[in-house]
C-alpha cells in the first residue's frame, strides 16, 4: 500500500476538514435549528432574474462567447459594473484594476500564493474568517495577532517575524461586519492600520464579502478609499479589496472580485492563467445581466429581511442569556459573536445543543489562527426566520445557564 502522507507535500499537513463544512451536513435534518452556516438564504436568490438573464444569453448572439473560453481578467462589462459601484464609496479605479475571481474565496488563496513564502507572517485578527487561514495555510506561513487599536509597535510585529524566519507580507481583515464577529472596524481603526502598514511597508488584504449588508448606522469609508484619498490614486496604494456576489446575489455561481493596483492585477491574471485560465464566462455575463438591472433593489431587499433577523437574534439573546455571557451588536452582516465565561468550551456546548436542545452554532476557536477562546460562539442569523430564532435562543440559552450552573 502507498503511504500517501509520505509523499503529500509540506503545505498539505495544514489542510484539515473544517469545522463549517463537517456542521453544514446537519442542515439536511429537519427538525435542527441552524444558527451554524454563515450562507444566504436561498429563498431570497434573485432566481427569476437569473432565469431571465439565462434565457437572454441562450436566445441571442451572445451564446458562442457565453460558452467560450474567455479573457483571464474577467468579462469586460462586469468589470464596468464594479468599477462603477466601487466609485460610490470612494475607490476610485478603471476595469482594469478590476479582476474577476471564481468567488472571493479564490481570491484569498491567490493573494495567500502571492505573498507568502513559508515562514512569512500574515497579521489577522483575532478572530478571523476562518476560510482566510485555510487558504492562507497551504503557502506555509505563521500568524501574528492584528492590533487594530495601536497598542503593537512595528518593531513587536517585526521582531516576531523575524524569530520565525520570515517577513512580515500582510495584514488581512474584513473591516465592515466582519465574519465572524459581526463588528465592523471605526475610522480611527482604519486610520491605524494604514499607518501601521506604511511602516511596516506591507499590504493590507480588505475583504469586503458583507459590504453591501449594512442594516444601520453610518457607512464608514473601505480602508481602500482611504488610501486613494491620501496617496492621489489606485495605482500608489497598499490596498488590496476583494468584493463578492455571493452574498448579495448568490453564491452558486462563484463570481467574485479583486480591486488594486496594476502590478497585483497583472500577476492575478498570470496565476489565473495558471490555475484555471477564468472564472465561468457564461456566470460573469449573468451576474453583469441581473446586478446591472437590479442590484440595489435586490439589496434592499435582502437587508430589509436580514436586519429583521438580526433584530429578533440581539433580542432573543438580551432575553434568554444569562448575564455573564456577552455578546456583539453588529450593524450589518450575518454573525453575532457570543463570549461565555472562561472555561466553557463551544464545542462541547454543541455536542450537547445538538443532542438535547437540536440547536446549532459554530464553535468560535476554529476563527482563532493559535485555537485560543474555545468559550466563544459564532451564531448565524441569515437562515432562520423570526419565530425560530426566537425559540432557538431560548434553548441555548436554557442549556447554556445550566452549563453555567453546573460547572459553578
Ligand atoms: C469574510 C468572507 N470572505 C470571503 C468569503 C468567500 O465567499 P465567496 O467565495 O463566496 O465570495 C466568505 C464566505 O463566507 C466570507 O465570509
Amino acid at each position: 500500500m502507498l503511504d500517501w502522507e509520505q509523499i503529500f507535500a509540506t503545505r498539505s499537513s495544514r489542510m484539515r476538514a473544517s469545522e463549517i463544512r463537517e456542521l453544514l451536513k446537519l442542515l439536511d435534518q429537519p427538525d435542527i435549528i441552524s444558527f451554524a452556516g454563515g450562507i444566504p438564504d436561498p429563498a431570497l436568490f434573485p432566481d427569476v432574474a437569473f432565469k431571465e438573464a439565462y434565457s437572454d444569453i441562450f436566445s441571442g448572439a451572445q451564446v458562442g462567447a457565453a460558452l467560450q473560453y474567455s479573457v483571464s481578467e474577467g468579462y469586460k462589462p462586469l468589470r464596468e459594473w464594479i468599477a462603477r459601484d466601487v466609485a460610490k464609496i470612494g475607490i476610485d479605479c478603471t476595469p482594469d484594476n478590476v479582476f474577476i475571481t471564481s468567488g472571493s474565496q479564490q481570491a484569498l488563496d491567490y493573494l495567500g500564493k502571492l505573498f507568502l513564502s513559508p515562514n512569512d507572517t500574515a497579521l489577522v485578527t483575532w478572530p478571523t474568517y476562518l476560510g482566510a487561514l485555510s487558504a492562507f495555510n497551504a503557502y506555509e506561513p505563521n500568524y501574528d495577532q492584528l492590533s487594530l487599536n495601536g497598542n503593537r509597535t512595528p518593531e513587536a510585529y517585526r521582531d516576531t517575524a523575524a524569530k520565525t524566519g520570515g517577513a512580515v507580507k500582510f495584514a488581512y481583515l474584513s473591516a465592515d461586519f466582519s465574519n465572524p464577529t459581526g463588528e465592523t472596524v471605526d475610522l480611527a481603526g482604519r486610520e491605524k492600520l494604514l499607518a501601521l502598514a506604511d511602516e511596516l511597508d506591507i499590504a493590507i488584504l480588505e475583504d469586503a464579502a458583507y459590504q453591501h449588508l449594512r442594516y444601520d448606522g453610518e457607512a464608514i469609508p473601505p480602508i481602500m478609499a482611504l488610501d486613494i484619498a491620501r496617496r492621489g490614486g489606485i495605482e500608489n496604494t497598499r490596498t488590496i479589496y476583494s468584493g463578492s456576489f455571493s452574498k448579495t446575489l448568490a453564491p452558486g455561481l462563484r463570481v467574485g472580485f479583486v480591486v488594486a493596483a496594476m502590478p497585483v492585477i497583472r500577476k492575478l491574471v498570470l496565476m489565473k492563467q495558471a490555475a484555471d485560465l477564468h472564472s465561468s464566462t457564461i456566470n460573469q455575463i449573468a451576474i453583469e445581466h441581473v446586478a446591472s438591472r437590479g442590484f440595489d433593489a435586490q439589496v434592499a431587499k435582502i437587508r430589509s429581511v436580514y436586519s429583521k433577523r438580526r433584530d429578533a437574534m440581539l433580542a432573543a439573546l438580551d432575553k434568554y442569556m444569562p448575564k455573564n455571557a456577552t455578546w456583539t451588536r453588529p450593524e450589518g452582516g450575518m454573525f453575532v459573536w457570543v463570549t461565555l465565561p472562561e472555561g466553557m468550551d463551544g464545542a462541547e456546548l454543541l455536542a450537547k445543543s445538538i443532542a438535547t436542545e437540536k440547536v446549532a452554532f459554530v464553535p468560535g476557536r476554529a476563527f482563532y489562527a493559535d485555537g485560543s477562546n474555545a468559550n466563544t460562539l459564532r451564531m448565524s442569523f441569515s437562515c432562520a426566520d423570526e419565530a425560530m430564532i426566537d425559540e432557538g435562543i431560548k434553548r441555548l440559552g436554557r442549556l447554556i445557564s445550566n452549563a453555567i450552573r453546573a460547572a459553578a
